[in-house]
């Protein structure tokens, strides 16, 4: 298949240029457009022939579901039983990187939320994510548009990198603000429950909700045989192809001699923070150490460029556990399989 290719700079983009790509979504074909987490790979969320094929392009097990895209909060009642809390949620964090699991009221396709009774639901702010769902007419099922297990793409040249000839088009929108995919926040008969957590942090949803308890997938491994709450949520996820350890220290004086001694060896790829290495080609920085938000947006770069670069192994810093942190590190410790440098 040929891919068409779109440009499409958020900033002055015509909106006359995603013309094609909403007939597409219509006719049942697949467009990987961007978004502020990741670029998503949508399907017509209502036509389950459609929605089978982001499957199969991305090698994705069939008891994955997937989230439906809406253009605005409004239109997400009408798939899924919205209650006061995802009201609340809504004021405060939507359109933006928060995606609300719900009972489902069984309109979209049956793929989409794999044979569960909840439907996740989001409405992103991205500029272009907006129009080419207003001009499709239909809310968009999207998982990440990477290969399966792969890093998510960030940027149009990762989707190529991974889907180009696979589906019908991709539009670039450039550098993806967030850079990690949205928190996922399930509402039920039990309370909130935080399944995968992003660029809306645990404390700005406890600020809504006021009490949020954590999946316990979201920094353990799961436990063989269990059943996670969220079937994305799998041990290896996110991976690059060389594997990868978080290094994790008291000081960034033994952090940084550490990353030193690392460098040497040029068969290993050190993503560090700014300056706690001696820039070189092995050498990756991740943004200055107290700037989370930064690392979000360049980790998964990293991670596709220390690969295509031939690293034998990648080391990373450990990220810390509260704010933008404990959504590094819910990926990275998947994407290192949770091997973890002590030093
Ligand atoms: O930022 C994002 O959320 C991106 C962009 C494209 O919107 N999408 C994304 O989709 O990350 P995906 O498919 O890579 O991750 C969706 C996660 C999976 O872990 C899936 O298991 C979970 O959402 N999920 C979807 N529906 C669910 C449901 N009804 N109950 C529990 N988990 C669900
Ligand atoms: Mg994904």
């Amino acid at each position: 298949m040929k891919t068409l290719f779109i440009n499409a700079d958020p900033e002055a983009f015509n909106p006359e240029c995603l013309t094609d790509c909403g007939e597409i979504i219509k006719c049942g074909g697949l467009v990987a457009f961007p978004t502020e987490t990741v670029y998503g790979l949508g399907a017509d969320g209502t036509n389950d022939v459609a929605v089978k094929k982001i499957f199969e392009a991305k090698g994705r097990p069939q008891n994955n579901p997937l989230i439906l895209h809406f253009a605005s909060v409004e239109d997400c009642a009408a798939f899924a039983e919205c209650d006061e809390r995802f009201f609340a949620l809504a004021d405060a964090f939507m359109p933006g990187p928060l995606t609300v699991v719900l009972p489902s009221k069984g309109k979209c396709a049956p793929s989409v939320t794999a044979g569960l009774d909840s439907v996740a639901v989001r409405v992103p702010i991205h500029p272009v994510a907006r129009e080419l769902i207003r001009l499709s007419g239909k809310p968009i099922a999207a998982p990440s548009a990477n290969i399966s297990g792969k890093p998510s793409p960030t940027l149009a040249e990762h989707v190529s990198a991974d889907l180009d000839g696979v589906i019908d088009a991709i539009i670039d929108g450039g550098a993806c603000s967030v850079g990690l995919e949205s928190t996922i926040v399930k509402l039920d008969e039990n309370g909130a429950t935080l399944l995968r957590p992003g660029g809306i942090t645990l404390e700005m949803l406890i600020s809504v909700l006021g009490d949020v308890a954590v999946a316990p997938e979201v920094l353990a491994p799961p436990e063989p045989g269990a059943v996670p709450l969220s079937p994305g949520m799998l041990l290896k996820h996110y991976a690059p192809n060389a594997p990868l350890y978080l290094v994790r220290a008291d000081s960034d004086v033994k952090m940084s001699e550490f990353f030193f001694e690392a460098s040497k060896d040029a068969e290993n790829a050190v993503i560090c923070f700014d300056g706690f290495a001696p820039k070189q080609s092995n050498v990756y920085y991740i943004g200055d150490k107290n700037d989370e938000f930064e690392h979000a947006r360049r980790l998964f770069d990293l991670l596709r460029v220390a690969d295509t670069n031939g690293a034998k192994r990648i080391y990373a810093p450990m990220p810390k556990r509260d704010g933008m942190g404990l959504a590094l590190q819910n990926r990275m410790l998947r994407a290192a399989a949770f091997r973890i440098k002590d030093l």
